[in-house]
């Protein structure tokens, strides 16, 4: 079968091989793939930044949707037939992970998904929601349930919260989809103003431009009468983590999710204590917060927002695209 593979560090090292189809053992099952998703977490594979100690060749990307075409022994969750997402995190399934659950993710630890096929344990795969085409339900897995598990089952959002969602990729696009959805305010910031317009058709109650207002902190203070919101998704990390400190509501919570603008952060402690911010790390989450959030995605009939869609042989174009900073998702199409 072919399989986009990386073969050494670097976008150029990312190559089409012929490698032999896999065979499902106990408990795993086959599903051919139809269309997989990009997330940023592919540019840092690609660059070296994610895993320094990834194995090559490595076949990549970890969001995608397929049928199931073939059961190993002891399989009882699927049939031959199903239409299946994969499970970020592939050996967590429900509650806290224990310290390895979350390491076991496609296209770094175990081989990924931008192949025709893909051998995968049953438990981490949930079935598609029949509602969504192939190249939505890609869309889901990984900024999905980053941005449902930081802000309803970690954060608890309730109507008539604020919310504030840095950027309008993957992640961010689901975090405005679903606080709006919610009933919460939601201010959304961007590099640019088309983008900001298209958040407003969204669901975006206010939105901000963090190129023209650097310090956007202020202007989210200012959209909440200065009494600061009570939810950030911290995408960008950083530097900017301290803006979010200033910008959040005593007891607001933030959820630690990117690094796009760096590793480390020095933040003010005392703002922390004067606000009594709760600031948590997130980490996508487990499979039954993925079969919860497509649940209600289908009671909401919520669509993700595609910004692009790539023939598989395309699959470079597609990472060219990824650099480029996408409004929502990147999908790449394996089988029509
Ligand atoms: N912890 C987790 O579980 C988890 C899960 C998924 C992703 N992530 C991380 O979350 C981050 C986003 O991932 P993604 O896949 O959603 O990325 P993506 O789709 O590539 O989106 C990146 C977006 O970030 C925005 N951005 C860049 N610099 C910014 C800044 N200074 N302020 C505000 N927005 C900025 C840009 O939005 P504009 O073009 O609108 O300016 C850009 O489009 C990455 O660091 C990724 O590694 C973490």
């Amino acid at each position: 079968m072919k399989a986009w593979q990386l073969t050494s560090f670097g976008r150029e090292n990312l190559k089409l091989n012929d490698i032999s189809q896999p065979t499902p053992g106990p408990g795993e099952a086959l599903v051919r793939i139809a269309s997989v998703s990009l997330n940023y977490r592919d540019k840092l594979l690609s660059d070296g930044t994610y895993n320094p100690h990834l194995q090559f060749p490595i076949t990549q990307v970890a969001d995608a949707v397929g049928e199931v075409v073939a059961l190993g022994p002891n399989t009882t969750r699927f049939q031959v037939g199903d239409r299946v997402v994969t499970s970020y995190c592939t050996r967590w399934i429900d509650g806290a992970p224990t310290s390895k659950e979350s390491l076991y993710t496609l296209g770094n630890v175990i081989p990924g998904a931008l192949a025709e096929y893909l051998v995968l344990t049953e438990n981490a795969l949930a079935l598609a929601p029949s509602y969504l085409t192939n190249d939505e339900a890609a869309a889901l897995p990984c900024a999905g349930l980053t941005a449902w598990y930081a802000l309803v089952e970690k954060g608890g959002l309730t109507a008539g919260q604020t919310v504030l969602i840095q950027g309008t990729g993957g992640v961010s696009l689901f975090g405005l989809q679903i606080a709006s959805a919610l009933g919460a305010n939601v201010i959304v910031t961007s590099s640019s103003d088309d983008k900001l317009a298209r958040a407003k058709a969204l669901g975006a109650h206010h939105t901000i431009n963090y190129k023209t207002h650097p310090e956007w902190e202020d202007e989210a203070l200012a959209l909440t009468n200065k009494e600061g919101v009570d939810h950030i998704l911290e995408v960008v990390g950083g530097p900017n983590l301290a803006r979010s400190i200033k910008a959040i509501k005593p007891e607001g919570q933030i959820s630690i999710i990117g690094i796009i603008e760096g590793f480390d952060a020095t933040i003010p402690l005392f703002s922390v204590i004067k606000q009594q911010a709760l600031i948590r790390g997130i980490s996508v989450g487990p499979l039954r917060a993925l079969e919860r959030m497509l649940k209600k995605f289908d009671e909401l009939e919520l669509r993700p927002v595609i910004d692009s869609v790539y023939s598989f042989a395309d699959a470079p174009k597609a990472y060219e695209r990824l650099e480029q900073g996408a409004f929502g998702k990147i999908v790449i199409r394996v089988h029509e």
